[in-house]
């Protein structure tokens, strides 16, 4: 796991839930999200334990992300009587992972969301620039008539979230939504300024980003931590 070099041990950050939501982000301040979450922050819980608690949570975000779905009614027939019967409007949701860490995230909202299409967006950071560079790119057909979920679990610099959003776009995506796991600030404000058509999820906004990138206090590398990997 990661460390946070420039936090000194024992000086305790604020908690995240302290820092105001701006318009557009949602804070999803449900008892088991928080409980999960703190469970999952902790230095010693183990690989298999917040793999597990990632997909827990995750379904309870995706309850969050998709409460504002577009609806419509059907037809059907009870054993009792016909009615109009509420069901989500248009083509399958579209879910996009950032590759690798949005995997983790993405697995548990499948649960729910079983006949989503899935795509997925691979980005490194180029040494020198900084900036993200794509190395894959693959996402389902008729994107402009699908609600895209852009899945990552840290919002830290935004930058790869901005690009990730910025192929969708490109390739026809009109609805998109954005949810994380933990924001940093300056993610939000880069993904707003960016995208500001784009809602964000997530379960908190923590305090800042360290000098390497990382969210403070955040939960360390979350593709590290899920996959066992340093
Ligand atoms: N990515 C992570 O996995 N963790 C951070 O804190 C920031 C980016």
């Amino acid at each position: 796991m990661t460390d946070t070099p420039d936090l000194p041990t024992g000086t305790p950050v604020e908690p995240a839930s302290v820092v105001a939501a701006p318009a557009g982000v949602t804070v999803v301040d449900h008892p088991l999200v928080q409980h999960k979450l703190t469970l999952m922050r902790e230095h010693d819980t183990s690989t298999a334990s917040f793999r597990r608690l990632l997909r827990e949570i995750s379904l309870l975000l995706a309850y969050e992300v998709t409460r504002t779905l577009p609806m419509t009614t059907k037809r059907i027939s009870t054993p009792i009587q016909e009615m109009d019967a509420p069901t989500i409007e248009g083509k399958k949701l579209a879910l996009i992972s950032i590759l690798r860490a949005g995997n983790g995230l993405m697995d548990g909202i499948l649960d729910l969301i079983p006949a989503a299409r899935v795509g997925f967006v691979g980005l490194y950071r180029d040494p020198e620039t900084l900036q993200p560079v794509q190395y894959y790119f693959k996402v389902p057909q008729h994107l402009e008539d699908r609600t895209c979920i852009v899945v990552d679990p840290m919002l830290a610099t935004g930058n790869s979230s901005a690009a990730a959003v910025d192929l969708l776009k490109e390739a026809g995506a009109k609805d998109i939504r954005f949810l994380c796991l933990l924001a940093a600030p300056e993610g939000i404000a880069r993904m707003q300024e960016a995208h500001p058509d784009v809602a964000i999820v997530t379960a908190a906004i923590d305090s800042h980003l360290n000098d390497h990138g990382y969210i403070v206090p955040g939960l360390g590398d979350a593709g590290d931590r899920m996959f066992g990997t340093k």
